[in-house]
């Protein structure tokens, strides 16, 4: 039988037949909502998709459970991007399927994210763990009132997935932080870099609506969010669904359509023009964006670094490897020298720029003097950080049919990359010694109590002890640095900015 499908003009509706039916209490009359739990696994468009998910609960009258053994349905949002993160999910799905056997309560587990994209994955879990009743792909994320109402009320499963490519605003969001907002402005990728998964479980891009991505931040702005990220898989080509044409489009507009954008006198059809647009919202202090691809980086987006403050003065450019060889064979589009140019570029309209980066070891095609190439590269540009990963081949991409090199060759070069890195990160947190700088709260730290955690424009990670008087987070503070860490430095309260 065929699952009820929501679509995008009736979300809201959905919501209000949820609450009519009082879902959350259907079930175990007397004993209050249920409650749910959602572990999220991957990057943060789908910590933004679980702030949706737990959105729609919420609004369908459920309430947030603190840990998997106080739920009663508890959403796994799985990611595909590495090998271990499928062993993972299995891991936890065997884990609930003891904690469902057990408890005799009628717990609902319901798998989401980029694995559910998968087939042989889908059937695996169909066929092995029945105890899931809702699965759900990162395209499908509007549908769960309708597979509530089908588990709940219907009394069924709910395991239909599809790959429908759409855009569906006005998904209530659950906000996970006080002091930064996540705002997904595009899905999917076009790029095929040969060893991502990425579209193959999200699907081509397709942008959200200037419009609609402005009145986001307006509200955001207004309740009080001074800081906001932007997300995309390859969020600089926001605006480009329609490939080279568009590109051609966007590299002929530059600094005078971003000074119309901000004088509202055109509305925004490239990134760094919806970027300019944004920085013009009253209270936005800080617009972060993850991540740019430097083949779709334009002299637009230089200049917006120039023109507008506000665009947050670290630049997570993904470099992936040093030598031009590999970046050819992971079908990157640019070389190492057109990203030496982009960097000087943006260094020069941002001197106080922190460069950070993804690195992959180990592609199969690497040989000694590329990896050295990647060290050489690490080093000439001083990333202040990076995140490292070692090769994980990925069903149905180019690079997993390629031979893979030994595990050995690979960790022995992951160590050395790590070092040189690690290194460079204590340099740049060295360097900052002695100054004063405007920072953020994030919260409390997780290791030491009465520590808060902060960052600067650059995203730069501060420990610092503030008085216990009152809930710190979100906000803003002048700081001088005291002393570097590895990968922090510690620092000392100036002055309160905000109250
Ligand atoms: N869209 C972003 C990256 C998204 S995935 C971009 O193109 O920059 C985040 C990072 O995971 C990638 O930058 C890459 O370094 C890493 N990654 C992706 N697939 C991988 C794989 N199969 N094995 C190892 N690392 C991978
Ligand atoms: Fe994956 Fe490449 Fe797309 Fe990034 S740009 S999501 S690495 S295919
Ligand atoms: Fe993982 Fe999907 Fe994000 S594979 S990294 S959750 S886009």
């Amino acid at each position: 039988m065929m699952e009820k499908i929501t679509d995008e003009n009736n979300v809201l509706q959905m919501m209000e037949d949820l609450q009519e039916n009082n879902l959350a209490r259907q079930v175990e009359e007397g004993k209050g909502p249920r409650r749910f739990f959602i572990q999220t696994f991957g990057c943060q468009q789908n910590e933004n998709d679980s702030e949706k998910l737990a959105g729609i609960l919420l609004a369908a009258g459920f309430t947030q459970a603190l840990d998997y053994s106080d739920a009663d349905i508890i959403l796994i949002n799985s990611c595909s991007i590495r090998e271990n993160a499928d062993d993972r999910l299995f891991g936890h799905l065997g884990i609930l399927k003891k904690q469902y056997e057990d408890s005799g309560r009628q717990l609902v587990v319901g798998v989401c994210g980029c694995m559910v994209t998968r087939p042989q994955l889908v059937e695996k879990i169909k066929r092995s763990y029945r105890h899931v009743k809702i699965l759900l792909t990162p395209q499908q994320i509007h549908e769960l009132p309708a597979k509530l109402h089908r588990v709940f009320i219907e009394r069924k499963s709910a395991l239909e997935t599809s790959m429908e490519e759409r855009i569906v605003e006005d998904i209530p969001q659950a906000r996970e932080r006080k002091f930064r907002a996540l705002v997904s402005i595009m899905y999917g990728c076009n790029h095929f870099c040969t060893y991502c998964v990425v579209p193959f479980a999200r699907g081509r891009q397709r942008s959200r609506r200037a419009g609609e991505i402005i009145r986001e931040v307006q509200g955001l702005a207004a309740e009080g969010f001074s800081e906001i990220m932007l997300l995309g898989q390859n969020v600089n080509a926001w605006g480009l669904d329609s490939g080279h044409k568009a590109l051609k489009f966007a590299r002929s507009r530059g600094e005078a359509e971003l000074l119309k954008v901000a004088k509202a006198e055109l509305s925004p059809e490239t990134f760094p023009e919806l970027l300019a647009a944004l920085a013009q919202i009253p209270g936005i202090k800080c617009i972060r964006y993850m991540s740019p691809h430097p083949r779709d980086f334009t002299a637009q987006m230089v200049s917006c670094l120039k023109l507008f403050p506000e665009v947050e003065s670290r630049l997570h450019l993904p470099l992936q490897s040093g030598s031009d060889k590999i970046l050819k064979d992971m079908n990157r589009g640019y070389d190492l020298e057109s990203f030496r140019q982009l960097v000087n570029a943006c260094r020069e309209v941002r001197p106080e720029l922190a460069l950070t980066t993804d690195i992959i070891v180990g592609f199969p095609s690497e040989t000694e003097s590329d990896f050295e190439a990647t060290l050489a590269a690490v080093e000439e540009f001083k990333f202040q950080s990076a995140y490292t990963f070692i090769f994980s081949p990925r069903p149905g991409t180019r690079a997993a049919k390629m031979p893979e090199l030994p595990a050995d060759v690979t960790q022995a070069r992951f160590k050395r990359l790590l070092e040189l890195q690690n290194a460079l990160t204590y340099d740049s947190y060295k360097a900052l010694l002695g100054s004063t700088r405007e920072v953020l709260v994030e919260g409390p730290s997780k290791q030491q109590p009465g520590v808060y955690t902060a960052r600067d424009h650059a995203f730069h990670l501060f420990n610092l002890s503030l008085p216990p008087n009152r809930d710190w987070e979100g906000e803003r503070l002048m700081i001088k640095v005291s002393e570097a860490r590895p990968f922090s430095a510690e620092a000392e309260l100036s002055r309160v900015l905000s109250a």
